[in-house]
């Protein structure tokens, strides 16, 4: 191992035991390298398909692309149906540990096979057929996973709302697709609490009023809390899916059928609905889940601690693992409940070989102290992962050596709502890692890191001055988004107007190269903010705020956060009405807006209240110069200002 001037490892190669049974080795990189097309093509046979494919890749209309081209696969029976047929039906799919203590559940294959199929055959009696949305607002039951493998098995498509999101943030979504269906549950527990779900699916549709595209609510009793009910339009699910049929037979679609929509944020007010299809996305997710965590079905437990709500969820726990037919751990609550052994109970409990997690929680763990993980038996990890922001070197540290007894390899994990799937991590048993640093894109993908004019940055010192630049993606992928429900212009001026010249995709993300050409990604360069690894738009936040009738004008910033990664802080103008109102009560009720238009994760941590805004001339507001504030730095240049005195003012309010 190198060292660094500290006395750490910089850099972290395999162990000779991970490499010599790894499924990935470096011969991936020349196959791929030597003909990427063909390489996918041969990723795609992992799969089993209805209809072989004519032509990998049809990029002639880009930057809207065809993978796998007069291809037809279901993504379901790939995921199901597939592993019964093959002896494998007795095989655990999911161990789910609900959030009480001792509420668990194991769920075989072939027991998932007869759910999915009866829920199938529910939605279809619904009125539901290939090409129609089904909005999911579930907590993490087995039941939300069998809706999304139902929706897929008949071309419908899913679009999971995250359960901690407000009525209106589902409102918004359920209209922008005109779901036709709601699959939720009574309520969910939170920290041993049962609150509230179906109430607030409620909400969301007499919000749309007559024009509600709504025609049924599916609900699983999960917290027997009472639930208001509308006869004729709310349906229980153990009334109708626990009776529904266990033979469906599968239809095979169009390799590009749309699989699934997936919202999320953008840099204006309005969430993007993120279009996924068939074919290649299932392959990717399937390839990376395979490679990456180096999955071996016969005897890996592998554990995705996301939610459904997320992407990691859709990619890490439904489709990626259920295609390779491994057995995973699916958990219900938080990491504290009933207290903060709770993770490593689990792990100890069913054998985890494979954690995949997020730095933000990695850091509450550091908090909480290697004690607690040290009362716990942890032998049987042998595989860390960790996704959702840049992780810091010393999180990296810690994790491999509190979780993984300084033997497992990290793997830091680096893609988006939109790629899909993983696009730049090393690969166990192959890549040697540097804590901090997602190394190289993955064999079949293609990713550069650019300045303003689009040439390639130089390769990077360790610890010297280095360049940053633009993350692109400059070659098309499987399981790369097909575009923005309902609004394709966006999907253009949003990703590919940056180096459209060139037909680059832009990430969003700041980046730089290590010294041996690693990818060090910085974060968002754009006006999204990364809060525990949840993606939210300081417009979004500023739109909740000017909600409120007190207020004139807002300006949201995310700023560097010990715990989260970042924070919310939000500075705000008041109309001179509200100028007398107790200031503690108004910033209480901001917050409580917030809360109620998006989610408890949008709360601004801070939020002040000033008598101006920072501007240029031409009206935009100085986000950076904000952030300077909130995160009590000298100001930078501030020559573009109107009036730089508006600092004074800003400073005085913290
Ligand atoms: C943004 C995407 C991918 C699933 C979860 C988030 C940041 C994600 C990493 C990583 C540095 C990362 C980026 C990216 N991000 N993983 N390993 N290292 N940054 O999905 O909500 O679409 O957010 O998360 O900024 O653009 P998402």
């Amino acid at each position: 191992m190198t060292e660094t001037h500290t006395g750490v490892p910089s850099s972290y190669p395999p162990s000779p035991e991970f490499a010599a049974q790894s499924n990935a080795t470096a011969a991936l990189y020349d196959e791929a390298e030597a003909d990427r097309l063909a390489f996918w093509a041969k990723q795609a046979q992992r799969l089993s398909w209805a209809t072989p494919f004519t032509e990998v890749l049809d990029w002639s209309e880009a930057p809207f692309a065809k993978w796998f081209v007069g291809g037809k696969i279901n993504v379901a029976y790939n995921c199901v149906d597939r592993h019964v047929e093959a002896g494998n039906g007795d095989r655990v799919a999911i161990h789910w540990e609900g959030e009480p203590v001792g509420d668990a559940r194991d769920i075989t294959y072939a027991e998932l096979k007869d759910e999915v199929c009866r829920a199938a055959n529910t939605l279809t009696e619904l009125g539901l057929t290939a090409g129609d949305r089904v909005a999911i607002y579930m907590p993490m039951v087995p039941e939300a996973i069998v809706a999304m493998l139902a929706c897929a098995r008949l071309g419908v498509l899913h679009s999971v709302v995250f359960a901690g999101f407000s009525a209106s943030a589902l409102r918004a979504r359920i209209d922008d697709a005109k779901a036709k269906v709601v699959i939720t549950t009574d309520g969910q527990f939170r920290r041993g609490k049962a609150v509230s779900l179906k109430a607030g699916v409620d909400e969301a549709i007499e919000g749309l009023g007559e024009d509600s595209p709504v025609e049924h609510v599916l609900v699983v009793r999960r917290t027997e809390i009472d639930v208001p009910w509308t006869e004729g339009r709310d349906l229980w699910w153990h009334e109708t899916v626990a009776k529904a049929d266990t033979e469906h037979t599968p239809k095979a679609f169009d390799s590009e059928h749309p699989l699934f929509l997936l919202y999320t944020s953008g840099t204006t007010g309005k969430p993007k609905g993120i279009i996924h299809t068939t074919g290649g996305y299932l392959t990717q997710a399937s390839y990376t889940h395979h490679y990456v965590f180096d999955i071996k079905p016969e005897s890996d437990v592998f554990w995705c601690t996301a939610d459904i709500g997320w992407v990691t969820g859709h990619t890490y726990i439904v489709y990626g693992p259920l295609s390779n037919g491994v057995t995973q751990v699916v958990y219900e609550g938080t990491p504290a409940s009933p207290d903060e052994h709770r993770h490593f109970q689990v792990i100890e409990k069913y054998g985890v070989t494979i954690y995949y997690t997020a730095p933000t929680l990695i850091r509450t763990f550091m908090k909480w102290g290697r004690e607690l993980a040290f009362e716990h038996d942890l032998s049987s990890l042998r595989l860390l992962g960790s996704v959702g922001e840049p992780i810091n070197p010393e999180a990296w540290r810690w994790y491999r050596l509190v979780f993984g007894g300084d033997r497992t390899p990290v793997v830091d994990t680096w893609w988006q709502t939109e790629t899909g799937a993983i696009m730049i991590s090393p690969l166990p048993g192959v890549s040697d890692a540097k804590p901090g640093s997602a190394m190289r894109a993955l064999p079949g993908i293609s990713a550069k890191v650019v300045d303003d004019d689009g040439n390639e940055l130089g390769i990077g010192a360790e610890h010297g001055e280095q360049a940053t630049g633009y993350l692109v993606l400059d070659k098309p992928w499987p399981a790369m988004l097909r575009g923005i429900w309902g609004d394709p212009e966006r999907y253009q001026d949003t990703y590919w107007s940056r180096f459209a010249d060139k037909g680059w995709y832009f990430a969003g993300d700041g980046a730089r190269y290590g010294s041996d050409g690693e990818t060090w990604v910085l974060g968002r360069i754009d006006d999204v903010m990364n809060i525990s690894g949840h993606r939210i738009s300081t417009a979004e936040v500023e739109s909740a705020l000017v909600g409120h009738t007190g207020v004139a004008e807002a300006a949201v910033v995310g700023a560097t956060d010990d715990q989260t990664g970042q924070a919310i802080c939000a500075f705000v103008i008041l109309k001179a009405h509200h100028a007398e109102t107790e200031p503690d009560k108004l910033v209480d009720d901001l917050r409580a807006e917030v809360s109620k238009e998006i989610s408890p994760i949008a709360k601004p941590r801070e939020i002040h209240i000033v008598p101006e805004l920072p501007k240029t001339r031409s009206g935009k507001i100085m986000r950076r110069l904000l952030r300077d504030v909130a995160e009590g730095r000298e100001l930078g240049d501030t020559s573009t200002l109107v009036d730089p005195s508006v600092f004074e003012a800003i400073r005085a309010s913290k």
